[in-house]
């Protein structure tokens, strides 16, 4: 297995140019179910997760072309209801089909995702949504079968502002004649740029004052054009990287103001932030790092994507900080190893408690998920000396070119594959 070997101690400094958002273009890859037109879709991020979807959709039936960041997906074979176990076990988001094949075709068969290492990862809320609307649910081994003669419009209203029920219950509902209203629904960025795809697609999607998405059924959709938006977690966390190696880093093709709680704390914890239309530039504006404590929380809050690289921060803030991750139930894999580099922290049920120390010491450790994995990236840059980080196939889940842009910003990092060692 792949790992990285980092020789850390060196300020980062220059500029990155962020890409597509692997959380928006996930959905809107599934969108294309809706219909039998081309899609074409701009600034697809070329990573694992993507080429996985990739395979279930040519699985399901479709013509799928991808070059260059360009995704194009048409009609093939008649499609089928049903998505292949081996596939959906890969990536959880694969239920995220469930939506627009009900809508289609009455009908979906899709392996229920098991739970990954940051949690159990239920989908209840994108099944009572289904139920809502007037699907039969079961469960039977280990596949959710939803089937219904007609659908209907229905208000739901979510539990939790998931943001895959958002997104799986708005897609199949764009197919159901009538008006469906969705409540405490999520905010995240990549849900708004569904609705952009969707709508581009013909559907008709607004969103009311109390945040409510109401969506007006349509029997068919066309195809899109859409171009995916910035990648705002990419983006933060090359911010924060700029910020725990006390370089100079900008970040450039982003959007600032889906980050803004981060720039926030950024600058309450002692650094100078620039921004522009597209970029985000940031420098230490004094000596030590200041604590802050954070609270992870549905968008516009601080986001969990981002919780286990702003830890990596915290570990070398001048004095104490809590960070609660209120999102998911085992968020934290990535502490321990970070202590095994020399960070000072200690866990109580959803809360880690961080006493800052001078500086990592280098060390090997091990990524247990994709987000956890940068943090340790992240600790490795500042450590002196040669760490080496471990199972990296969980940060190509998320990270577009990670060691090639981190090069770019003057770390020397580099991947090797100690099988072939
Ligand atoms: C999306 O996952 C993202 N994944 C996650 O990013 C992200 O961490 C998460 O949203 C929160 O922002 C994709 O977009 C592909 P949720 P999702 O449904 O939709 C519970 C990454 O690192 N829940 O908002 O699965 C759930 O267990 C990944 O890129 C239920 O209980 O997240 C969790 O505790 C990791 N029942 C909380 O809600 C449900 O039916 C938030 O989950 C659904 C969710």
């Amino acid at each position: 297995m792949d790992k990285f070997i980092i020789h850390g101690g060196r300020k980062l400094k220059g500029t990155v140019e962020i890409g597509g958002s692997k959380n928006a273009a996930l959905p809107i890859l599934m969108a294309t179910l809706l219909t039998d037109e081309p899609c074409i879709i701009n600034r697809v991020p070329d990573l694992r997760d993507i080429r996985t979807t990739i395979k279930i959709l040519q699985e399901l039936g479709k013509k799928v072309e991808y070059d260059a960041g360009t995704l194009t997906v048409k009609a093939g074979r008649k499609l089928k209801t049903e998505v292949p176990y081996d596939l959906v076990k890969q990536m959880r988001a694969s239920f995220w089909v469930a939506g627009p094949l009900l809508a289609r075709f009455k009908k979906a068969v899709i392996p229920l995702p098991g739970g990954c290492a940051i949690g159990v990862r239920p989908v209840d809320i994108h099944l009572k949504g289904f139920e809502k609307m007037g699907a039969k649910v079961l469960v039977q081994n280990g596949n959710v079968i939803l089937k219904t003669r007609k659908l209907n419009p229905a208000k739901i209203i979510l539990s939790f502002p998931s943001v895959g029920a958002t997104q799986n219950l708005m897609m199949c509902a764009c197919l159901v004649k009538g008006r469906t209203v969705l409540e405490n629904v999520a905010r995240e960025p990549e849900v708004s740029d569904l609705i952009k795809a969707l709508k581009s697609m013909g559907a008709e999607i607004t969103q009311d004052a109390k945040g409510r998405i109401i969506i007006e059924g349509k029997s068919e959709l066309g195809g899109m054009e859409h171009t995916v938006a910035a990648d705002r977690i990419q983006t933060g966390t090359y911010i924060i990287a700029g910020a725990v190696t006390r370089g100079d880093v900008t970040v450039k093709d982003c959007i600032p103001e889906d980050n803004e709680i981060l720039l926030d704390y950024l600058k309450e914890a002692g650094f100078d932030l620039q921004v522009g239309e597209d970029w985000i530039r940031i420098k230490p504006k004094c000596k030590k790092i200041k604590p802050v404590n954070i609270k992870t929380a549905p968008f516009p809050g601080f986001a969990t994507d981002l919780q286990a690289p702003f830890m990596t921060l915290m570990c070398l803030c001048g004095g104490q900080s809590e960070i609660s991750e209120d999102i998911f139930e085992n968020r934290f894999m990535h502490a321990p190893e970070l202590v095994r580099m020399g960070a000072n922290i200690t866990i109580e049920r959803n809360t880690a408690k961080i006493t800052g120390v001078k500086n990592f010491s280098p060390a090997v450790v091990m990524s247990s998920d994709l987000r956890g994995g940068a943090a340790l990236v992240l600790a490795g840059l500042c450590a002196k000396g040669v760490s080496e980080v471990e199972r990296i196939y969980h940060i190509d889940r998320g990270y577009e070119h990670f060691e090639d842009n981190l090069t770019k910003l003057g770390a020397k990092i580099k991947r090797v594959n100690p099988v072939t060692q």
